[in-house]
């Protein structure tokens, strides 16, 4: 069995309606009319111990929920989680000895004491013993760069050094799987890095499992090397990073460099699958479908015009990708819903 099955997974939120005008606000006073939305909708998918996945969608696509439901904080509507074999919620004491959580807008620490009482008191809620305690004090605090924090009260900590506190806390008690939610919303571009570099030292070196769930592709891109897509609470996507790069990067862009751009401001490049992103008097940028052309073809009917200087080929990034699934997805949604 994997260490993280999930099946059928649904969870239902039931939300008052907020009904438009006057009147019909004040009847919904005393008789509220209650909808219900399907937050996650029939969710599937199985996860082996060290497997780093980046569970990614848009806002409100069911990311969080999801989480929630695997930590044991939220009760699923139907369908199973299993974790270790463990129901998260109702073996939630059990499960929570087994798991880390960081939830990037949240933080665990105590307010008002410095970060190391905050550190001994999950010792004493997961029943760390000491030795085991200094141990993963040391390597944590190390790893995350947090030794002159450990005697600052959480409140006096930047955003990126309250992160940095909240991950090392979530390691202490030696948790097999870690979930990151949005671990780095919020942070510059050096505390990001230093944040991936962190996480993926972890899970080579302890060989924990990561699901992490985020909006910066370099996140996704640099810790997972499986993807699952959440588009509207239904899986769209879970395939391996590689073969979704290769799978969805059908069309590449491809820019030179050149003596005189004859097609700017003149006659119109033509060639079959190549679309023209932008010319300038000495720049050609063209995109182009890998199933209808080669750079080749392009570059012999670029070359006929005018002498090239430089070129570049360059594939979509993940981002890209994804974003695009995400359009193709909707687009399928709105066509169903409107038959
Ligand atoms: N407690 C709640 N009560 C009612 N609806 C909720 C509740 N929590 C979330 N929702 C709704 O469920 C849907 C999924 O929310 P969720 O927080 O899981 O999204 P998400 O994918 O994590 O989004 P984001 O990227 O913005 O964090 C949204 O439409 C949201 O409005
Ligand atoms: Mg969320």
């Amino acid at each position: 069995m994997s260490q993280i099955q999930v099946e059928h997974l649904v969870k239902e939120y039931k939300r008052k309606k907020n009904p438009e005008g006057l009147i019909a606000s004040a009847k919904s006073m005393f008789r509220p009319e209650i909808e219900t939305m399907q937050a996650v909708d029939n969710v599937n998918f199985a996860i082996e111990k060290g497997e780093a996945v980046g569970y990614v969608g848009p806002n409100g696509s069911g990311k969080s929920t999801t989480i929630k439901m695997l930590c044991g904080i939220l009760k699923p509507t139907t369908g199973s989680v299993r974790v270790n074999g463990l129901d998260p919620f109702h073996d939630r004491m059990k499960n929570n000895k087994n798991i880390g959580v960081v939830f990037g807008n949240r933080s665990v620490l105590w307010w008002d004491v410095p970060v190391i009482e905050s550190f001994r008191l999950f010792q004493t809620l997961y029943e760390i013993p000491e030795k085991r305690f200094k141990e993963n004090l040391e390597k944590f605090t190390e790893i995350m760069d947090i030794a002159p924090l450990l005697s600052v009260p959480e409140r006096q900590l930047s955003l990126g050094q309250k992160m940095r506190c909240n991950i090392a806390a979530a390691f202490l008690h030696d948790p097999q799987i870690v979930y990151l939610d949005e671990p780095t919303i919020g942070l510059d571009t050096e505390s990001k890095a230093s944040i991936r570099r962190c996480i993926s030292k972890i899970n080579e070196e302890e060989k924990t499992t990561f699901i992490i769930t985020s909006h910066d592709f370099q996140d996704i891109e640099s810790l997972c090397r499986r993807i699952i897509l959440i588009n509207h609470g239904k899986i769209v996507l879970d395939d391996n990073m590689q073969s979704v790069k290769q799978k969805f990067n059908q069309k590449k862009q491809i820019q030179f460099e050149m003596e005189q751009n004859p097609w700017h401001n003149g006659e119109e490049f033509i060639c079959q699958g190549v679309r023209v992103m932008g010319t300038t008097s000495h720049s050609l940028k063209l995109e182009y479908d890998l199933e209808q052309t080669d750079s080749m073809k392009i570059m012999t009917a670029v070359a006929k015009g005018s002498e090239i200087q430089d070129v570049n080929i360059s594939g979509r990034d993940i981002e890209e990708i994804i974003r695009d699934i995400i359009r193709k997805d909707n687009h399928i949604k709105r066509s169903s819903d409107v038959m």
